[in-house]
């Protein structure tokens, strides 16, 4: 019984491989099970209880059979319970990979040198560094085989298949998190589901001061194409997130209103543009122009090249 491994190595080993075991069982979604599920703590408490129970016992019973030894084999037990444990195995591994002689041995291995009484040992090479020697030997042939001679593949295909996945990626976690858009990333939403549930935010919060067929009331006029606050969807996405200047009357909405929902009625405005209202009321503010929008070239076209298609050194060829 001597040569068991004591206690506090086995009770954690059980109690981590239950654990391990029972995380990989119980299908508990993103979190752990012992979080999941409280019952599970409860369970593991339990185990760790029996596990323990056990111990005490197996430690009884060995305390008993003491009593029925004779007492030379008292004597011998105690001796062997005496010795201390060892990490045999450990130790067997590291000798295996080393090699290397014990001080009291070294004599065997001397060589005959002797520079002013400095002396060599002619000491094996250290099969763990031998093996891993070998190793990269393997190594090399195989990727020389397949990346030089077969051709599998190349670092730019690698980059370019990770690059597609992770864009895949991408696209598939902005469908989850619309509410990650801001003022600096909101775009005009086309689909009709977004636009609907525009109309139905703008219906619910903004006709008071906008009018249903947004001609203006207390709020400017949202038909024509003159802003006071700017158009295009990022100022409308702004203005409608942060408000109007102070004291005229729109609020702030990003209290009330999500990321999504703003961007959602702020196109929703946006398609009101170029339609007539019932009651318009006057423009206000300056004419907006996209500046992102393609300009027309005004007047007759120059024949002459623009000044500016010197051919340049500094011009890298993109790929
Ligand atoms: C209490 C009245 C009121 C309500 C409700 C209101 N607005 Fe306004 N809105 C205004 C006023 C007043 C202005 C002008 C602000 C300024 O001059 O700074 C304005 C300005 C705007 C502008 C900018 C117009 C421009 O010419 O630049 C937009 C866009 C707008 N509102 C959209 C909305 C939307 C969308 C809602 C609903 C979520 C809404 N408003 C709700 C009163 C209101």
């Amino acid at each position: 019984m001597s040569t068991r491994t004591p206690w506090w190595i086995r009770v954690p080993v059980l109690f981590f491989l239950i654990f391990g075991l029972m995380e990989y069982f119980i299908d508990s979604g993103d979190k752990p099970a012992i979080i999941e599920y409280p019952i599970t703590q409860f369970f593991m408490l339990l185990v760790l209880m029996i596990l323990i129970a056990i111990e005490l016992i197996l430690g009884s019973i060995e305390n008993i059979m003491f009593q029925t030894l004779s007492a030379e084999g008292k004597e011998k037990y105690l001796a062997a319970k005496n010795k201390k444990f060892e990490w045999t195995w450990a130790k067997n591994v590291m000798s295996k990979l080393t090699r290397s002689r014990s001080i009291e041995k070294e004599g065997e291995i001397i060589l005959d040198h002797n520079y002013d009484g400095i002396r060599e040992l002619d000491n094996v090479l250290p099969p763990w560094w031998v093996y891993l020697f070998y190793g990269t030997m393997i190594f090399a042939v195989i990727y020389l085989v397949r990346f030089h001679i077969v051709g599998d593949y190349d670092q730019k295909l690698e980059y370019e298949q990770e690059v597609a996945a992770a864009q895949l990626a991408i696209d598939e976690y902005k469908k989850t998190a619309k509410d990650l858009v801001d003022v600096n990333t909101v775009e005009f939403l086309s689909d009709a589901s977004d636009l609907s549930a525009g109309e139905k935010i703008f219906q619910g919060n903004c006709v008071a001061c906008h009018m249903a067929d947004g001609g203006g009331g207390i709020g400017p006029n949202l038909t024509d194409e003159y802003w006071i606050l700017g158009g295009g969807i990022k100022n409308v996405f702004h203005t409608i997130s942060e408000g109007g200047r102070d004291g005229k009357g729109m609020i702030a909405w990003k209290q009330s209103l999500k990321p999504a929902e703003i961007a959602q009625v702020a196109s929703y405005v946006l398609t009101l543009g170029g339609t007539t209202p019932a009651n318009p009321k006057e423009a206000q503010g300056d004419l907006w122009v996209d500046p992102n929008a393609p300009q027309q070239p005004e007047g007759t076209e120059s024949e002459t090249p623009p000044v500016e298609q010197v051919s340049d050194s500094t011009t890298v060829a993109m790929d």
